[in-house]
């Protein structure tokens, strides 16, 4: 197998090379940046929107990313051309960039890895399971690397025979580790407001249409979700993936709901168009 290439601030570099030194924030105070992406058939998806996000994300934390967007795509393009994996995941991370003292933000680091990824075309129709837990992702409309919560959180999913978590805040739903919620009642379709990541995928839901049913961002509780007819997560890599059961009760009939599919089509026609 050839050996995988890692873009660092836009240099190539086989992955055994790949280093940033210990004094990085990253490292220090796990202070960072990143976003993900897929390709398909050698493809990026939402690529600009993606890359909205990270300058946002940097912006939001005092990071200035030192390229501009043309040379952000063109390590991309070097990267996928040398690595030659068609379908993938691209990581662009932002580091807090190497600092003396340990805290202060020095200049970032521009990492960027391209690793395999394959979506299963099972998942679907085997759906997921979650398991709620009272908890609110710190800044959380900003994607930064701190997964400290969802990482931590990993065996009391399993003694839950969850698949994964689902947040709240004191009631209020807010979203997984790693992908949007919505839940679908009476004619509507709902993805909580407040005190989220705005993830691509949701955007592109949001803007979906679906006959008789409005499409919503509107905060909502445990208990209005007790009641939903159906429920689904999206992300990147999961496109609209159904939840059929949450905190070990049935969502609607525990099977992947009429809408979700709905809507796992129209995304998967979409990211199919490029
Ligand atoms: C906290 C969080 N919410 C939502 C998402 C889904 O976002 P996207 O659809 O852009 O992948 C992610 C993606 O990793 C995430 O980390």
């Amino acid at each position: 197998m050839n050996a995988r290439y890692i873009s660092i601030n836009t240099e190539l570099v086989q992955e055994a090379d790949a280093k940033i030194h210990v004094s990085d924030l990253s490292i220090q105070r796990g202070f960072g940046i990143f976003d993900f992406l897929k390709t398909i058939n050698g493809q990026p998806i939402f690529i600009e929107n993606h890359f909205d996000r990270f300058y946002n994300s940097a912006k939001e934390l005092g990071l200035t990313i030192g390229y501009d967007r043309e040379s952000l795509l063109n390590a991309v393009k070097a990267l996928m051309e040398k690595n030659n994996m068609p379908n993938s995941g691209i990581k662009f991370i932002l580091t807090g960039g190497f600092s003396a003292d340990g805290y202060t933000i020095g200049e970032p680091n521009l990492v960027i890895t391209q690793s395999p990824f394959e979506y299963d075309t099972t998942a679907f129709d085997k759906g997921t399971t979650l398991v709620t837990y009272n908890h609110q992702r710190q800044l959380a409309v900003i994607k930064t690397i701190d997964y400290l919560q969802a990482i931590r959180l990993q065996p009391y999913i399993k003694q839950n025979n969850a698949d994964d978590v689902l947040y709240h805040d004191n009631g209020m739903i807010r979203e997984c580790p790693r992908a949007n919620f919505f839940m679908v009642k009476d004619q509507r379709i709902i993805s909580p407001k407040t005190a989220i990541l705005k993830g691509i995928t949701r955007s592109k839901v949001l803007d979906m249409t679906v006959a008789d049913f409005s499409i919503v961002e509107e905060d909502f509780t445990l208990e209005d979700l007790a009641k939903a007819d159906e429920a689904f997560i999206t992300s990147s890599t999961k496109n609209v993936l159904p939840v059929l059961e949450i905190d070990g009760q049935k969502v609607g009939d525990g099977k992947p709901g009429k809408i979700t599919r709905q809507l796992n089509e129209q995304f998967t026609a979409l990211i199919q168009r490029g």
